[in-house]
């Protein structure tokens, strides 16, 4: 008796084991997936941050100026300086000019930095590179070397800045450099074609880019 337990205690002791779970089987590795592509190249280090260096500074602005001589036949003594700026929309035009008779004076730029001629005739006509009508700086026809008028006081001098649209000092057609300066004896009509009736030309200059 005693045996048979103990056979049966054995039976049962295989069939406890035999009923417990195999071990799990590792994981499988995984597939190599399957790729023509060339294997990753190793990551470049990140380059060394490179110390930005300052912008460089906008080139000045380009300049020119105007000197201007009484012209011999008007037997005037009217002298001055015309400086030139460039700036964003065209050139800041500064006209410090002196012996002026009282009053009202056109002032023009003509096609030609020639004021060899006694009356300065040898200056040619407006500069005018569009081909526009005459008339004021702000009328919609005019032309590019035009500046309404400066007005003289009772001590013959004149002062004036402002923004002249539409011209530049650089190397385009455009360009004012090399033209010549006029102040006339008379007030600009800025009207009368071509040159708004201004009389005499009493002070020619040659405009000259600054070095
Ligand atoms: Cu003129």
């Amino acid at each position: 008796m005693k045996h048979t337990l103990f056979v049966l205690a054995l039976a049962l002791g295989c069939s406890k084991k035999s009923s417990s779970p195999p071990p799990a089987a590792p994981e499988p590795a995984p597939e190599p997936t399957a790729s023509t592509e060339p294997p990753p190249a190793a990551p470049t280090p990140a380059p060394e941050p490179v110390k930005a260096e300052e912008p460089a500074p906008p080139p000045p602005p380009k300049t020119a100026t105007a000197t201007l001589a009484p012209t011999k036949k008007s037997k005037s003594k009217v002298t001055g300086t015309i400086s030139f700026k460039e700036v964003a929309d065209g050139v800041e035009v500064t006209a410090n000019i002196e012996n002026l008779k009282a009053g009202d004076h056109a002032w023009h730029v003509h096609e030609k930095g020639d004021c060899s001629a006694a009356d300065a005739a040898s200056a040619g006509e407006h500069f005018n590179p569009a081909g526009a009508a005459h008339g004021a700086p702000d009328a919609p026809a005019h032309h590019a070397g035009h500046y309404g008028n400066l007005t003289a006081g009772k001590d013959g001098k004149a002062t004036k800045t402002f923004v002249m649209k539409g011209i530049t000092l650089g190397d385009d057609a455009n360009s004012i450099v090399g033209k010549g300066f006029i102040v006339h004896a008379k007030k600009d009509d800025l009207k009368s074609q071509p040159a708004g009736n201004a009389g005499d030309r009493v002070a020619c200059g040659v405009i000259e880019r600054a070095p």
